[in-house]
């Protein structure tokens, strides 16, 4: 564990270019509110790190600052990708359009031809699960199935950078670990920069190679737990050692590293 706020990386991704960067990047909103103290980090390709943190500490802020839906105080950015993808807290469909018209939404916004715009819907619905369901409307699906249409949505735009928002805060454990093992999945395959925030310690040791943590408002990076189980990680892995030792690591860093005294 080390406490930094230098660039982050991890050795076995080292090499690979950055994906994603922070230097120096704050956010003070007006009224004074300082949502994110300075904070440096480096995600690489092919690299999936978790974010966790006491609600308000600027995680939110943070990953919409990374896909540019907000502007720093301070800092740079640097989006070393293509695409990006984000995957909101709420799955924020539209009630009125089905499985895959919510799914071709960015795709139509965008203006891809018809035929293009079928094949790539027909194939994230197929990574997601959701074959059968094409013509649902939301609101005859489960919760875990509405996240899975959000999940659809956000890959017909290939992303390089994937951001995730807490997709899976609202589900019940066993549709949350089901989810999780997909996107590990879809990891797997795609192969992006993911950058996934959760409140579940849990969760972050499980899908990701690091777990960043950060303090109270205003949020800054105060330790980084490294996951060193390699991937496809099993779903035993959650009953191994490695994942308890990481998880012990995680929990003892908020509770001492991440409270303006010392404790949350
Ligand atoms: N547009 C805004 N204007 C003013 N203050 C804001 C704005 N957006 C966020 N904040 C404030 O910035 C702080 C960080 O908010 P943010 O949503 O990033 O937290 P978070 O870590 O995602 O919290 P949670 O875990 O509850 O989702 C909060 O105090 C919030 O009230
Ligand atoms: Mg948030």
């Amino acid at each position: 564990m080390t406490v930094t706020d230098q660039v982050l990386e991890l050795p076995a991704t080292a090499q690979a270019p950055a994906a994603l960067t922070f230097q120096g990047v704050s956010r003070i909103f007006r009224g004074g509110v300082e949502a994110l103290s300075p904070t440096s980090l480096a995600v690489r390709q092919g690299e999936f790190i978790a974010i966790v943190g006491p609600s308000g500490c600027g995680k939110s802020t943070l990953l919409r600052l990374a896909a540019g839906l907000d502007r720093p105080t301070a800092g740079q950015i640097d989006l070393g990708a293509r695409s990006l993808g984000y995957v909101f807290q709420d799955p924020t469909l539209l009630p009125w359009r089905s499985v895959e018209a919510n799914i071709g939404l960015g795709l139509e916004i965008a203006k891809v031809p018809r035929r293009e715009r079928a094949d790539k819907v027909a194939q994230a619905i197929a990574l997601t699960g959701l074959r059968g369901f094409e013509k649902a409307l939301p609101r005859t699906l489960s919760g875990g199935m509405r996240m899975r249409v959000s999940l659809a949505r956000a890959l017909t735009g290939e992303p390089e950078v994937f951001l995730f928002d807490e997709p899976f805060a609202a589900l019940d454990e066993i549709t949350r670990q089901a989810l999780g093992d997909e996107l590990l999945a879809l990891f797997a395959r795609q192969r992006f920069a993911g950058v996934f925030v959760t409140h579940s310690v849990g969760e972050a040791v499980y899908l990701s190679s690091r777990v960043l943590v950060m303090s109270p408002r205003p949020g800054r990076i105060v330790a980084e737990v490294a996951v060193p189980t390699a991937y496809p990680r099993d779903p035993e892995f959650r009953f191994s050692t490695e994942y308890s030792a990481a998880v012990a690591d995680v929990s003892h860093a908020l509770r001492h590293k991440a409270g303006p005294r010392g404790a949350l």
